[in-house]
């Protein structure tokens, strides 16, 4: 596998063709690229190519059974990946793509079993930045995209955390900066009666209720059976995880008689009353749930890179606007005591 990762930078605003040109080229020969989504920075390869999928699990160290999501540049190529379309995906996918919503439908015969890990289903997405979706577009094809990050560590929102993990494993990273929403899309299951929600993430249950009129359930808890059929694979009950011992706690008053080791992190998320430690290396205030997303991984990764013994977090409120947060951190995370 090792091989030369190149770094082509491109303006996520007015993305240079040849750079793009240069970037789908590599993925049509089966290599492999990342690039960033309006969530975190994808790891792509041509999802056609049963080769160049299985490039991917190698170079992150991913279990087989967890199975990935095809990115699509249109609706149109959305309804190749998949057996039917049905009026539920239609009307979700008017609502919220281009965006952070993965629907998980039947899969079509182009896609293949590495893809879906053996699955009769495939989760498709429309990506929102133009980097991305030109990418897709020029390649001509799905593009197969987990996270770009080493399996089960944290996912990257720079093009820096990529390299991070994955220098030397990868062909090329097209560096277009921050991502901008920062979580994972919110994965939901439309192959059952009711739409499920494998995965919380950036639109939430009541958005996807009021665009369709149903009621959507819920699954894939922290500590959820992974491999179960109405759970997603990926969901395991530690995942999302800093290299650093990593605790959490509901609120500022479960830290009366912590005893703080001499180098310690305080991420503090939704806004609570709380006097600095003793000894405290650094402090992350995350007050609202986009700036809590948008911000928390490169926290994490920055807690990572200060060696620090321990990483505290007090976690935001336990309320709806604040589930997909409060999902990441409960995997991130142990409980304190
Ligand atoms: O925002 C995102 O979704 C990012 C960007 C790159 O698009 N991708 C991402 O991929 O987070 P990954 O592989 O790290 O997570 C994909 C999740 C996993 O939990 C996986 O188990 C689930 O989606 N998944 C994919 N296909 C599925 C399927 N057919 N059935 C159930 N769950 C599926
Ligand atoms: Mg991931």
């Amino acid at each position: 596998m090792p091989t030369t990762t190149r770094i082509l930078p491109i303006d996520p605003h007015r993305p240079d063709p040849s750079a793009l040109e240069e970037a789908a080229r590599v993925l049509k020969r089966g290599g492999l690229v990342a690039f960033a989504t309006e969530t975190v920075y994808g790891l792509g390869a041509d999802a056609t190519d049963p080769g160049a999928v299985a490039r991917i699990f190698e170079a992150k160290g991913r279990p087989s059974f967890n199975p990935l999501i095809v990115h699509v540049g249109d609706t149109t190529m959305a309804r190749a990946c998949v057996e039917a379309w049905p009026d539920r995906a239609r009307v979700l996918a008017d609502a919220f793509w281009p965006g952070p919503l993965t629907l998980v439908l039947r899969r079509s015969t182009c896609i293949p079993d590495v893809v879906t890990a053996g699955r009769d289903t495939v989760g498709v997405r429309i990506p929102g930045p133009a980097v991305a979706r030109r990418l897709i577009e020029r390649a001509g094809r799905p593009i197969a995209a987990p996270s770009a990050n080493r399996s089960n560590g944290i996912s990257p929102t720079l093009a820096r955390h990529v390299l991070e993990d994955l220098d030397g494993r990868i062909d090329l990273v097209l560096d277009s900066g921050p991502t901008t929403v920062g979580l994972e899309s919110t994965v939901v299951d439309l192959t059952s009666a009711d739409p499920t929600i494998l995965r919380p993430g950036p639109v939430t249950p009541s958005e996807i209720e009021r665009a369709m009129g149903v009621r959507v359930v819920s699954s894939g808890g922290p500590g959820t059976d992974p491999g179960g059929p109405r759970t997603s694979p990926g969901q395991l009950a530690i995942h999302y995880a800093p290299r650093t011992r990593a605790l959490r706690v509901e609120d500022a008053g479960a830290l009366e008689g912590f005893s703080w080791p001499r180098r310690s992190a305080l991420v503090v998320v939704g806004g609570h009353d709380l006097a600095d430690p003793p000894a405290l290396i650094r402090r992350f205030d995350l007050e609202t749930p986009e700036e809590a997303a948008r911000d928390l991984y490169r926290v994490l990764h920055e807690c990572d890179a200060l060696s620090v013994e321990v990483v505290v977090v007090v976690l935001p409120p336990d309320n709806p606007e604040w589930l997909a947060v409060r999902d990441r951190l409960g995997r991130a995370t142990l409980p304190a005591r």
